[in-house]
């Protein structure tokens, strides 16, 4: 299984650096063979990708230009598995929770509108400025955990659906 880390940030070392790395490693971990790029490098093909981790920060209301841009450049990523995960303050506990869903639902589709692919698990991460938290981190770990078990079943998936046994996600 191969799968492709796509995200952007406005800060070197920031919370979505952190985050993206985080999930990179998990990926490895778990046996997945990961590749993290950002979109002003050169990114390889998602094509030839299993899976596909987009992530963004919120910056005033909005996700990153270069994110939104990419996914666009690749057609939505249409016929790719994607799984999305945006970082921003208003995933804080510190906020009451019928608002705190509101906002992170609203930041999280300003992103899920441009996948045309099937989103495979969504995540939003609370973010942060000068500290890591290191709870987001432990946070970031377990979701890595779960994309592992995700990209497991869509692998078992497919070799059954190449014996031309009927697929299921169940
Ligand atoms: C200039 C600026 C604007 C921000 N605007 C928002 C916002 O509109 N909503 C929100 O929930 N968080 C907002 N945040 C918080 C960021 O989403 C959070 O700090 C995130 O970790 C930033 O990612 P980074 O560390 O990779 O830069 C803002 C942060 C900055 C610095």
């Amino acid at each position: 299984m191969r799968a492709l880390i796509i995200y952007d940030s406005k800060h070197e070392a920031g919370a979505t650096h952190a985050i993206a790395e985080c999930i990179t490693n998990a990926l490895r971990e778990g046996g997945i063979e990961a590749t993290i790029c950002r979109p002003k490098d050169p990114c390889p093909n998602p094509r030839n990708f299993d899976l596909i981790v987009v992530g963004t920060p919120i910056y005033y209301e909005r996700p990153m230009r270069s994110v939104l841009e990419f996914i666009d450049r690749n057609d939505g990523l249409r016929g790719l598995k994607v799984a999305v995960f945006i970082t921003c303050f208003a995933a804080s506990k510190k906020i009451p929770a019928p608002i705190r869903n509101a906002v992170i639902r609203r930041y999280l589709n300003s992103v899920l509108k441009h996948v045309k692919g099937e989103v495979v698990a969504s995540k939003v991460f609370k973010g942060w400025i000068r500290s890591p938290d290191p709870s987001v981190l432990e946070e970031c770990a377990e979701w890595g955990k779960t994309l592992v078990k995700i990209a497991q079943k869509l692998s078992a998936l497919a070799s059954k659906g190449s014996r031309g046994e009927e697929l299921s996600y169940a």
